[in-house]
């Protein structure tokens, strides 16, 4: 086993890459798509059936963690790898983003942010020391930086004052971060869809050095073309031999083209949440369960699926289960989307490493273009 963090390209296709990022527990195959694991469990999925599905590494919350159960009492029961039975890599978002979208009576001031519980109202202060020793704590093999991600619409002045702000707070949690051997460190770039401040926000993370590099401030509403035109230059922002993370996205499409553009590593709710919602994603597109023309269909969701929904279990069930309010509709909803999510992950993957991306992903979109039928 790898006793350092070290990420390693192994071919090119265009600008697509893959690889493997090696961790002391265990590899992240690139592109790696992480599932969200927030309060220590992806929700409705046992560990194990997580792995099932592919996943090499989960995302965990800061913010989530420290306001319940604590990170020190976390720390007090080994660490967050064994608290919640996963003992394969597990990053760890900073928090800021989290208290900017979910706390109340938010302050923000140039030394961090103090803000109220969204569960209890308690009030508690983030800054990027707290943030490093929290994450710290919870054993975190993948630590982000402490960064502030304005909300939209904003202006260009607000967004350059947000990025400015996180490029010092980038400086005090690399220095709060410290050596720790086997645990990696990561930016996050700001600087909303404005390609100067992208370079600005670049050029600082760069003269700073981390493990890797994260593009943060997308996939908050500004649209999809939005967001590619940002992603048509800024991953070339960064260097070359470090993993590439984009914070947050997406929906299948927002992923195949993020990697087509030089994007190593995602994470995004979508799959999980939408699971419980009655939301299918599927290589013809979504399927909506609760929708009356599943009711007596007793084919499975996905034909070429192979996850136990799609083995076992037709749409006429699913769609029973999911009117019926039963546990088991979320379950096998998130089982069968994650299941999908890691396998066009290990299609591309399969696909930059033997050079035939662009037809891969031709037959990606062709087969969305037929719909479910
Ligand atoms: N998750 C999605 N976007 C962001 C971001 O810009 N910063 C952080 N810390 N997390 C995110
Ligand atoms: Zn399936």
């Amino acid at each position: 086993m790898q006793d350092r963090f070290g990420f390693q390209v192994q071919a090119t296709d265009g600008k697509a890459r893959t690889g493997a990022i090696s961790t002391p527990r265990g590899e992240i195959r690139t592109p790696a798509f992480m599932p969200v694991g927030t309060a220590g469990t992806v929700k409705a999925m046992l560990p194990e059936s997580v792995r099932a599905t592919g996943a090499d590494i989960l995302l965990g919350n800061t913010y989530h963690l420290m306001l319940r159960p604590t990170a020190e009492r976390i720390d007090r029961l080994g660490g967050l790898h064994t608290f919640m039975n996963w003992e394969r890599p597990i990053l760890t978002d900073s928090g800021g983003f989290q208290v900017m979208s979910l706390a109340d009576l938010r302050k923000l001031d140039e030394e961090g942010v103090t803000f109220r519980s969204h569960i209890n109202g308690s009030k508690h202060r983030l800054t990027p020391e707290r943030s490093m020793e929290i994450q710290r704590l919870l054993g975190s093999d993948i630590v982000m930086c402490f960064d502030e991600c304005p909300a939209l619409p904003a202006d260009d002045a607000r967004v350059a004052e947000a990025m400015r702000l996180s490029m010092r707070w980038a400086a005090r949690s690399r220095e709060a971060f410290g050596d720790r051997p086997g645990h990696a460190l990561f930016g996050i770039q700001q600087g909303g869809v404005t390609e100067e401040l992208r370079a600005e926000s670049a050029e600082a993370l760069c003269a700073i050095g981390f493990d890797g590099y994260a593009i943060g401030g997308l996939a908050v509403g500004e649209g999809q073309e939005a967001m590619f035109g940002v992603l048509d230059y800024a991953p070339d922002m960064l260097p070359e031999d470090k993993p590439r993370y984009l914070m947050g996205v997406g929906k299948p499409d927002d992923i195949v083209g993020a990697v087509k553009r030089g994007v190593d590593m995602m994470d995004c709710v979508l799959p999980s949440r939408s699971g419980r919602t009655g939301q299918a994603w599927t290589r013809r597109g979504q399927v909506n369960i609760k929708n009356a023309r599943h009711q007596d269909d007793p084919r499975p969701l996905d034909e070429e699926c192979g996850c136990p929904a799609c083995r076992s279990y037709s749409r006429a069930y699913l769609h029973h289960v999911f009117r019926a309010g039963e546990m088991i509709s979320g379950m096998l909803l998130t089982w069968h989307n994650l299941h999908y999510y890691q396998e066009l992950m290990a299609e591309m993957r399969g696909a930059i490493a033997e050079g035939r991306f662009a037809a891969w992903e031709a037959g990606f979109h062709a087969a969305r273009a037929e719909g479910d039928i």
